[in-house]
């Protein structure tokens, strides 16, 4: 059905096309979470110099929970959005702290840390720990939007419930992370935001926003 067939085609899509990325080599916690802070408000070009850097300096989470705060804000030097730094040196400790150093293994579980929403949680859970839940960033909001026509803005109540059980029956429970890795990357280099490459897209004859030539009104947004 459907949902069947757009994950084989997903995943097809994926090993041929996607990015060779740091952090889709690792399975360790502490890096996936910094990766996914970074790249939260920063491109991929820029925010890998920078994850590499953090690294060398912090290789675990118990360097960055010893480090000095003054330090960690000077490695962000360049990336803006300092609380994000602020945020990871507090959240360091939290898990060095209160939890031995091991970040909990679910995402209700690691939301529970500061600075960790429901994006992250999931990111981290399902790549580093094979939880099967899907991982709702802006690019798979638009992906599920356009294929599956869900047409309610993505913010409301209504519309969050959509996204959220359309989210739930396509995540697999065989290679969550896979499938999550392949979301954002079909969202971020083929379902772009403005005119998108339909013509080489693979899952077009599944995809209700072609059908109905509304690439460029989907996701819908209402202006606050
Ligand atoms: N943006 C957010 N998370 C990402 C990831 N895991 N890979 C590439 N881009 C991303």
């Amino acid at each position: 059905e459907l949902i069947a067939e757009f994950n084989k085609k997903l995943k097809f899509w994926y090993i041929k096309n996607h990015r060779k990325l740091l952090w889709r080599e690792t399975t360790d916690p502490y890096k996936i979470w910094l990766s996914e802070i970074i790249l939260q408000q920063t491109r991929v070009a820029q925010g890998t110099p920078y994850y590499e850097k953090f690294l060398l300096n912090y290789p675990t989470v118990f360097d960055l929970a010893a480090a000095d705060e003054r330090d960690v804000l000077r490695l962000w030097q360049g990336l803006g959005y300092y609380s994000r730094a602020r945020n990871m040196h507090y959240t360091a400790r939290q898990v060095v702290n209160e939890y031995g150093g091991k970040f909990p293994e679910t995402a209700a579980g690691l939301s529970k840390l500061k600075g960790l929403g429901n994006y992250t949680a999931a990111a981290i859970a399902s790549f580093s720990f094979g939880e099967a839940v899907a991982a709702i960033d802006g690019n798979v909001y638009r992906v599920m939007s356009r294929i599956f026509g869900i047409q309610s803005d993505m913010l409301s109540n209504q519309g969050k419930k959509e996204f959220a059980l359309m989210a739930g029956q396509l995540v697999p429970s065989d290679d969550p992370a896979t499938y999550n890795q392949a979301m954002i990357e079909f969202g971020a280099l083929q379902c772009v935001p403005v005119s998108p490459a339909c013509h080489i897209c693979p899952v077009t004859d599944m995809c209700f926003a072609f059908a109905h030539n509304m690439q460029n009104q989907l996701p819908v947004k209402v202006k606050k």
